[in-house]
């Protein structure tokens, strides 16, 4: 118990280092916050038309999450894993560095699904590509992506990954609340297109 209390506050702490909001500060691109939908993951980097900057927020994201479960698999096995691997997510959304205010997930759901598993993290990656390119919505495509994903985990043989994708889930779901109120409203930006305002 012990161990899982080390790597899930281990997996907080390498979550919540906010690289988009790193990298854009560093670039000169502005203040993310005050940007598009002000959020501090890749899809609002893109907003600021900087598109290797957007990717680099998407891979270190996603790869700050793999870092934790890899490393928590390693030294200490599959539930030390999973445990770190949910801390980074948590870490990512609700950092104590920017007083708990902080992304939506999507970039290191799949950093650390693909680090847990990775055909079931390829499938969800799979799921949001093929849903972006038909829909053009970024948070619409993660929400098919993370609703998906416990039964990818399931069809692909990972039943122990179906607790924690439905988990992961709900919390994605949870912080797109303002996404989904746009969605409806049909004011959702589409991808790269900027949204004016903060919301
Ligand atoms: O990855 C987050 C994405 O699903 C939505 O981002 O900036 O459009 O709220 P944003």
């Amino acid at each position: 118990a012990a161990l899982l209390a080390l790597w899930t506050l281990l997996g907080y702490l390498l979550g919540s280092v906010p690289f988009g909001l790193l990298i854009t500060r560093r670039l000169g691109l502005g203040d993310l916050r005050a940007i598009g939908s002000g959020n501090i993951g890749a899809t609002n980097v893109l907003r600021t038309g900087d598109k290797r900057a957007a990717a680099a927020t998407l891979l270190l994201d996603g790869s700050k999450a793999a870092v934790a479960v890899l490393l928590a698999r390693a030294l200490s096995g599959p539930d030390a894993a999973q445990a770190a691997g949910l801390a980074a997510f948590v870490g990512h959304c609700f950092p104590v560095w920017l007083n708990f205010r902080g992304g939506k997930g999507v970039a290191t759901f799949f950093g650390l699904l693909l680090a847990l598993a990775w055909p079931v993290g390829l499938a969800a990656a799979a799921t949001w590509l093929a849903a972006a390119a038909l829909l053009r919505y970024s948070s619409l495509a993660a929400l098919l992506a993370a609703g998906l994903a416990p039964l990818w985990a399931a069809l692909l043989g990972h039943g122990d990954l179906v607790l924690l994708t439905i988990v992961l889930a709900l919390l994605v779901y949870g912080r797109h609340w303002s996404n989904i109120a746009r969605l409806r409203a049909g004011t959702e930006p589409k991808i790269g297109q900027k949204l004016e305002g903060k919301a």
